[in-house]
């Protein structure tokens, strides 16, 4: 038996391969490659010396969806199929949510004529809006602020109805908090199409000369340094958070929600300094307006996956770091 892994090529996927596939399931994976290559699959195959059958095919085509399904012993599925660019979201509203909505309906509808009920949803902290304080635990208040995360809290209930209307449904819906770092091999990385959005590969790109400033949007915010706080996850950790869930949905059927994130958060003058301490690098930066939509603090409460999932982060700062950058200094231009 085998888990359809939709997105498996991209950032978070690709690293959940390696993990999925080191624990000794077979993968098969649907993407449509809108953003990303090929490419990240084969060094999943090298990292784990196993094989990874793929699909390149787009969740809104619920023929091509189907055939997959007709012709793999599908048991469970790991969804990160979506678009995740919080600001295209707000220019471009309605390509997310027919993407990232209309392309989960099309699964769930396969699933469900296939029989296959056990899926992992790849949800975000973004979920939690502006929240009232910190730590974050999976009881607080949703909002959203952009069609992205609107995207994201939809499919949440999608989810929780469909669970609540049919039964045999097994669905844990994981929450991340700010996913970053890369597999320690160097191989297998984030790779953003464009300038990047998030800090990270903003960095990284500072520090091997792509980019030549780091601008740190927002210096008065109400935090120790006035810059915003984050709970930055190794992508490792977060991909064995998926294996935990779903040894979870086996053992214990039902409807699960998880934060996954350290409990720790970092600002961003501190993620500048630790980024520069580990590698030897100077990263310029400038003091820029407050991007909108962004808050000033956020991180998990993640005690309740520590307590259900027997899952915590191994990973610390350092870490991220030192393999974000081995990743960005191996590969400057990523898979191209
Ligand atoms: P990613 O863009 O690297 O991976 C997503 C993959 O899905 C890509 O390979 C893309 O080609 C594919 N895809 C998109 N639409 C598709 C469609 N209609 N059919 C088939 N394939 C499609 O992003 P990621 O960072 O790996 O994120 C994975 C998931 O985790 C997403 O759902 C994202 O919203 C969620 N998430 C990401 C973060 C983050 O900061 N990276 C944080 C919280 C949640
Ligand atoms: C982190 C901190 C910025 C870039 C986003 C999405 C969220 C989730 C994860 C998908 C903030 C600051 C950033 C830069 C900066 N994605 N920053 N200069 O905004 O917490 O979360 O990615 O679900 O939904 O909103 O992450 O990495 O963009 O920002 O100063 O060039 O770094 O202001 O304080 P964010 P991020």
């Amino acid at each position: 038996m085998a888990i359809l892994v939709t997105g498996g090529a991209g950032y978070i996927g690709s690293h959940t391969c390696v993990e999925l596939l080191d624990a000794g399931y077979e993968v098969i994976v649907v993407d449509n490659l809108s953003n990303s290559k090929e490419e990240s699959l084969k060094r999943v195959r090298e990292i784990t010396g196993k094989p990874v059958k793929f699909y390149k095919a787009d969740l809104l085509d619920r023929q091509a969806v189907n055939e997959i399904f007709k012709n793999e012993p599908i048991e469970a599925v790991m969804h990160f199929a979506g678009l995740k660019a919080v600001a295209e979201s707000v220019s471009m509203p309605l390509r997310y949510y027919h993407n990232n909505i209309t392309g989960t309906l099309t699964l769930l509808y396969v699933m469900q004529l296939h029989n296959v009920k056990k899926i992992v949803f790849s949800s975000s902290a973004t979920v939690y809006g502006n929240p009232h304080t910190v730590p974050i635990t999976e009881d607080f208040p949703l909002s959203a602020v952009n069609p992205y995360g609107q995207s994201k809290l939809i499919i949440e209930r999608i989810l929780s109805d469909l669970y609540n209307s049919e039964p045999g449904w097994n669905i844990a819906i994981l929450r991340y908090f700010n996913p970053t770092g890369a597999h320690p091999s160097g191989r297998i990385g984030e790779d953003p199409n464009r300038i990047p959005n998030n800090l990270f590969p903003y960095i990284t790109q500072v520090a091997v000369g792509k980019l030549k400033v780091l601008n740190v949007y927002g210096s008065d915010y109400d935090t120790p340094d006035g810059t915003g706080i984050r709970d930055y996850i190794h992508v490792v950790d977060l991909a064995a958070g998926h294996i935990k869930a779903l040894q979870k949905l086996n053992e214990n059927p039902g409807i699960v929600v998880y934060n996954l994130g350290t409990g720790r958060g970092y600002s961003v003058l501190e993620v500048v300094n630790t980024f520069s301490k580990v590698t030897g690098i100077n990263i310029p930066f400038r003091f820029a307006e407050r991007r909108p939509g962004d808050i000033a603090t956020s991180f998990a409460d993640p005690s309740k996956a520590k307590n259900e999932l027997g899952w915590t982060a191994k990973y610390g700062l350092d870490e991220m770091c030192a393999d974000a950058w081995r990743w960005q200094q191996n590969n400057p231009d990523g898979y191209k």
